[in-house]
């Protein structure tokens, strides 16, 4: 089987490079090993930068992204008990929208599938050949190779395509500390999202519709699911989230839960012959800028736009030009993520005159425009390339 781009993975990235190639009439085939149902169910990331509703609007995949995604003008940070809005149209002049990642799978799919995509499930890529372009792949019990001209690799951080590449470089921060995340069947306590530091540990109140919460606390790096059930859960939530004005925390039934170690990572460069990587393949952030999905998103927008002016006009120009122009990108997010993280979570190693600084920042952050607006400027997401 032949094809022009094979895309390993068909997460956000792949299906949205998928759906991409097919608007500018450029053929592809996605390889997801795990089933449909589990990759529309998988629960993840949440907030979308406007550059990312751009671009799913603008592709026509954003028909229920418009009728069902919250457009946020704001957020809380969060300490010493008290509240600080953070009005990022006002000072951006920038929207963001919660619409949950496992939707945007599920558009993605849906779309594909009916315009004739080849979206093959159950298929694990085992080996990629970069300079041949080739995937060999496990499906069904057999294995098969796919032929193509290029290969996106959008497997994530555990695939096949990053290790495929020859003396990658890589960079990397590990932190003392994890997310566990819930969603939970219970109207949001709060209008806009909650990012809270507490001395027992940062905590984030998001939303997935007005009657379920998406809610997670900062817990240890080895912490056992086993050792929260829901009432420890709630009890850590309402402790973080407490104020001295006698906000509440409205509690109800938990339907997901997990922990998410956090970890930042870049590999370079992204191209290695004519394998491209893009999405957590590449790159991973710490959840807390809200980053990751749509890092992923302008990846593979620069990486369409590229492989349409490849069979446009024969030129590699932009193909040559991709890792640079999305690892700018990249580390940008790579600081403001870790710099959301550091700023918010309780670090177990910290002495006190470490946390007297970290309260210096929030104090700044939450009282100077200018601190609010590098903040806004970066969470509502700088330009694509
Ligand atoms: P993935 O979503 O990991 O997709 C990769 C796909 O490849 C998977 O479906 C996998 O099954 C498949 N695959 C793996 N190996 C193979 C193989 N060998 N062959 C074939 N297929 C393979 N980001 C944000 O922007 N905003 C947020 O609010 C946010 N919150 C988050 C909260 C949490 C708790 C977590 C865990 C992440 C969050 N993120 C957020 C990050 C975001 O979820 C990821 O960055 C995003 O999923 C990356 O998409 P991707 O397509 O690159 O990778
Ligand atoms: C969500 C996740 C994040 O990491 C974040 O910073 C904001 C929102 C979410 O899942 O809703």
């Amino acid at each position: 089987m032949r094809t022009q781009v094979a895309i390993i993975g068909g997460g956000p990235a792949g299906l949205l490079l998928s759906h991409l190639l097919h608007r500018r009439g450029i053929a592809s085939v996605v390889l997801e090993s795990r089933d449909r149902a589990y990759v529309e169910r998988r629960q993840r990331a949440g907030m979308l930068e406007q550059g990312t509703t751009d671009v799913l609007r603008e592709s026509g995949a954003g028909e229920r992204l418009d009728r069902e995604g919250l457009v946020h003008h704001g957020l809380e940070l969060r300490f010493g008990g008290a509240g600080h809005r953070i009005p990022l149209t006002e000072l951006t002049g920038r929207t963001v929208t919660v619409y949950a990642q496992t939707e945007i799978v599920k558009d993605l799919v849906a779309r594909r599938l009916e315009d004739g995509g080849d979206v093959r499930f159950e298929a694990r890529a085992v080996e990629i050949d970069p300079a041949a372009a080739t995937v060999t792949y496990r499906q069904g019990g057999r294995t098969r190779t796919l032929e193509a001209d290029y290969v996106a690799g959008t497997d994530g951080f555990h695939g096949v395509s990053r290790p495929a590449v020859p003396g990658v470089r890589t960079f990397s921060r590990e932190y003392p500390f994890a997310w566990l995340g819930v969603l939970a069947d219970v109207p949001p306590s709060t209008d806009e999202l909650i990012y809270a530091h507490h001395d027992r540990g940062f905590a984030l109140h998001s939303l997935r519709s007005p009657k379920v919460s998406r809610l997670y606390l900062q817990v240890a790096p080895d912490e056992d699911l086993a050792a929260w059930p829901d009432a420890r859960i709630w009890d850590e939530l309402a402790a973080r989230f407490a104020t001295g004005g006698g906000w509440e925390l409205r509690q109800g039934p938990i339907t997901d839960r997990s922990i998410t170690p956090m970890r930042s990572f870049v590999a370079e460069p992204l191209r290695h012959d004519r394998l491209f990587l893009a999405g957590d393949a590449a790159h991973i952030v710490p959840p807390t800028g809200a980053k990751g999905l749509n890092l992923a998103v302008s990846d593979v927008t620069v990486l369409a736009r590229a492989f349409a002016e490849r069979y446009a006009s024969g030129s590699e120009t932009l193909l040559d030009g991709y890792s640079e122009t999305c690892l700018r990108r990249v580390w940008r997010a790579e600081h403001f993520s870790y710099w959301m993280t550091t700023l918010l979570h309780a670090d177990p190693h910290a002495d006190d005159f470490a946390r007297r600084l970290q309260r210096s920042h929030l104090d700044y952050v939450a009282s100077s425009r200018a601190a609010a607006t590098s903040l806004a400027e970066n969470y509502v997401g700088l330009p694509l390339p």
